[in-house]
């Protein structure tokens, strides 16, 4: 699997006041997402997530590291195959729906028809189609974040970058979302996801990481991530109750029919509230 993006030891400090006080953002962080993972992206707030995007984006500069999209340093040219749905969308409100997702598909150059046919598709994968034609300053928040999906993935982008995308969405709007980034990894594309809704996250993507304090806490697959070291869960077919007591020395004896072996797990919530406070 090629890499959609590589991120070698990022840091990134900011600076604020007139005395320049600086924060640190990110502290040395390093991973690799491949073409067509849909790969999680999780921490507390202020851990350093939105930072990371940015650096991706090339709208920030790290103080030090490297970021490659496809193999190449972030360029104009590498941007166009990026969508984007910032944390905190800001439209102008005097456009309607389409037009304001026209638009951003002719910023991405394309001619003016087919960016009406693009937006119009956009907007309908969405769910937004009935509200096209409404100005977007007259949107609730869940239908402005649907908007800046659709701004998102209008231009058919290879790489989805969502901060945030089910923030202010109700729970069937959460359920779409989740749908239409399953969606976009049957269509091959790669997608960033951060999010703090963690059944989301557990449920879509095949790998994540959880960054504590501009650091990386835990990073790999979702399967290993939620793992119980040493522990296995037997899924028994056909046992009572008492069977289930005897089970782990008389399963075969007593004739159960052992079905599946696995890891036990904790649930990605909990994995996260373990690890962040072992960080602390
Ligand atoms: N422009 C800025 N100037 C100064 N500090 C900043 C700036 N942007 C972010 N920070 C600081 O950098 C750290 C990381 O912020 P970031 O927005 O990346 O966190 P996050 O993980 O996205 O948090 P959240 O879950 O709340 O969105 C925080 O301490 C934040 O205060
Ligand atoms: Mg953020």
């Amino acid at each position: 699997m090629n890499a959609a993006i590589e991120i070698s030891n990022l840091k990134k400090y900011y600076k604020y006041g007139i005395r320049g006080i600086a924060v640190k953002a990110l502290d040395g962080i390093s991973m690799s997402i491949g073409e067509g993972e849909v790969f999680g992206l999780i921490g507390p707030n202020g851990a350093g997530k939105s930072t990371t995007i940015k650096i991706i984006l090339g709208l920030l500069r790290p103080n030090s590291g490297e970021c490659r999209i496809f193999g190449k340093p972030v360029s104009k040219d590498a941007k166009k195959h990026i969508g984007y749905l910032p944390e905190n969308p800001y439209f102008y409100k005097y456009l309607t729906g389409i037009e304001l997702v026209s638009f951003y598909a002719k910023l991405c150059g394309m001619k003016s028809e087919k960016a009406t046919a693009a937006a119009e598709k956009a907007l309908d994968t969405v769910g937004l189609s009935d509200a096209a034609n409404r100005q977007v300053g007259l949107y609730s928040k869940g239908m402005l974040q649907r908007a800046g999906l659709a701004q998102a993935i209008v231009h058919n982008p290879s790489l989805v970058i969502l901060d945030e995308p089910a923030s202010g969405l109700d729970p069937i709007g959460a359920a779409d979302m989740a749908a239409i980034v399953t969606r976009l990894k049957n269509d091959g594309k790669t997608v960033l996801l951060c999010s703090h809704m963690m059944s989301e996250v557990e449920k879509l993507c095949s790998r994540a990481a959880i960054l504590c304090s501009g650091k990386i806490a835990a990073i790999g697959k979702m399967d290993k991530l939620l793992e119980i070291d040493g522990r296995v869960r037997l899924d028994i077919d056909g046992a009572d109750a008492k069977t289930l007591a005897k089970i782990s020395e008389f399963a075969a004896s007593l004739g159960a029919n052992v079905v599946e072996k696995s890891a036990a797990k904790i649930s990605l919530e909990e994995f996260f509230k373990r690890t962040v406070e072992a960080g602390k």
